[in-house]
């Protein structure tokens, strides 16, 4: 299965941010641990820190993946747009979070994007991504 992996603004420096909130792997570091995990699959792994470029890249996404994971980072909490562009997606739709958003500040606790995938997970550092490309193999699996 091929799937696509996004990550929004700040994960790219993930090594330089409270390793207790993040965990202490890179995101280089969580993108081998993901494909080491699922060797039979095969990922493509997108990072930016600018809304449109994640917009582009979702555009362009449409029937070209089986699964997409996305962890939107902040922008999870103010992106109508992203919502939008996630909505358009019809293959299944994954949010990761590396911290648990529920237990953080007031405004962390909600994710307007969350609505236009087909599940959330959070909270298990870098393992939120292999949980969500395990759950995104067993929903497409399910689905044939
Ligand atoms: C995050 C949580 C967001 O609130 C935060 O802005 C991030 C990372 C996470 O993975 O835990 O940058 O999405």
């Amino acid at each position: 299965m091929k799937f696509l992996i996004v990550n929004g603004p700040n994960i790219n420096v993930l090594h330089l941010r409270n390793k207790s909130i993040y965990g202490t792997l890179s995101l280089e570091e969580i993108n081998q641990k993901i494909i080491s995990s699922f060797p039979e699959d095969e990922f493509e792994f997108f990072q930016s820190n600018h809304e449109g470029s994640i917009i582009d890249k979702l555009n362009a996404s449409e029937g070209v993946y089986d699964g997409i994971i996305i962890n939107p980072a902040a922008y999870s909490h103010t992106s109508y747009a992203i919502k939008d562009a996630l909505e358009i997606i019809t293959s299944p739709k994954i949010e990761a979070h590396l911290s648990n958003i529920f237990s953080r500040d007031e405004f962390r606790k909600v994710s307007v994007t969350a609505g236009a995938v087909d599940a959330v997970i959070c909270g298990l550092k870098e393992f939120s991504y292999i949980a969500a490309v395990y759950s995104l193999k067993k929903i497409i699996t399910d689905k044939k």
